[in-house]
């Protein structure tokens, strides 16, 4: 198969299947890139890694929302499902691709895709609880890695309600989340102790305070979901209340530094959410050598959320890679004893959330 042929088919494909039930206008933005030779050529100047559609339309998406594309901008905004706004959307997508081509190579180039809003902090909240509660802690300072614009370091600062009535967190917060439990075992809702720390580590930390980088999280999501958009702002919001300390890094160089941050008194909580599988295998053993180390002196926590066999020590249950849904892990460093395990298994990044831990 001929390379254009090859892009060409990743386009419909993601119009066609990924887009098509969520996305009416992408479906349709992405069939009609699929099928312009001149817009396939323009999507090809950028590096392969770089040519995937969540990239390119985030990339156009991000020039609508600067100002730069206001034809494509209005398009967008005008787009309500109906085939008519698709098509003139889609066509607003092409002609901008066309003329503003370096422009969306440049920004695809710099930026990698991001979408960290959703459910990750209905997994975190009791995972981060029930951490605390072992070790006996009054307080946390959290130490997320891999956390991109760092919005899971407000985990205690949202409300969460889960589909079995149960509830955590903030209820009069202006970021609501929720997740629909799987199975019939309750989650416990026992109150997170006070954070007193909030450090993020990542080698390329969005910064929601920034101008650029909230817009490019904001391009990041698809134009038709009200939902989402709202969403996130309020996270943005709430986060620009309280920055989070962003650490720019590898995480196996940095993690240290952010231990540093967190008050004697207080617990470290480390989490990762979906981000380890970035890690070579062997940077993950090193990651979690230093969690070791910095246990030498207190106790130390590790949360995670990540792909089945993805987490180093923590148990997969016997489930299979790449099944689709991911493991809850817990690991306790105290005084360099570790105590890992699976606490529970959630699917669409803690949308839905079994627990499986006694507590
Ligand atoms: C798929 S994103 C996950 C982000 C977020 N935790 C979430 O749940 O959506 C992976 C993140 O890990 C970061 N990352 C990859 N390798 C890293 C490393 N060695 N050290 C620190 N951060 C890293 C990337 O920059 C990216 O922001």
């Amino acid at each position: 198969m001929g390379r254009a042929r090859a892009l060409a088919q990743v386009y419909r494909h993601f119009g066609e299947v990924d887009a098509a039930e969520t996305s009416p206008l992408y479906e349709r933005v992405a069939v009609a890139l699929s099928e312009s030779d001149e817009a396939l050529r323009a999507i090809e100047a950028a590096p392969a890694r770089k040519r995937h559609p969540t990239v390119i339309l985030a990339a156009l998406h991000d020039l609508a929302l600067a100002g730069r594309a206001p034809a494509l901008a209005a398009a967008y905004a005008a787009a309500d499902g109906d085939a008519a706004d698709g098509d003139a959307a889609a066509g607003a997508a092409i002609d901008t691709l066309l003329r503003m081509t370096d422009s969306v190579v440049a920004i695809a180039v710099r930026r990698r895709t991001r979408t960290n809003e959703t459910g990750r902090c209905a997994v975190l909240y009791p995972a981060i609880a029930e951490a605390a509660r072992r070790v006996g802690a009054n307080a946390v300072g959290l130490i997320d890695v891999g956390c991109s614009a760092g919005l899971n370091l407000n985990v205690d600062r949202a409300g969460i309600t889960y589909s079995n009535g149960q509830s955590l967190g903030d209820p009069s917060s202006p970021v609501q989340l929720s997740s629909s439990i799987v199975g019939d075992r309750p989650i416990p809702t026992r109150a997170m102790p006070e954070v007193v720390a909030r450090v993020g580590v990542d080698l390329d930390p969005v910064d929601v305070t920034d101008a650029d980088d909230a817009r490019w999280l904001r391009a990041c999501l698809w134009p038709d979901q009200p939902e989402r958009v709202a969403r996130l702002e309020a996270e943005m919001a709430l986060a620009a209340t309280a920055p989070p300390l962003l650490l720019q890094g590898d995480a196996v160089e940095v993690v240290h530094d952010a231990f540093a941050r967190v008050p004697a008194d207080a617990l470290p909580v480390v989490t990762t959410t979906w981000a380890l599988s970035h890690f070579p295998l062997e940077s993950r053993l090193r990651f979690l050598h230093r969690l070791d180390e910095a246990a030498a002196g207190r106790a130390v926590a590790w949360v995670s959320a990540e792909g089945v066999g993805v987490a180093p020590t923590i148990p997969t249950l016997g489930d299979r890679r790449a099944s689709g849904h991911s493991i809850i892990g817990m690991a306790v460093f105290d005084r360099s004893a570790l105590r890992a395990e699976a606490i529970g298994r959630c699917w669409s990044q803690g949308r839905l959330l079994a627990w499986l831990a006694d507590s």
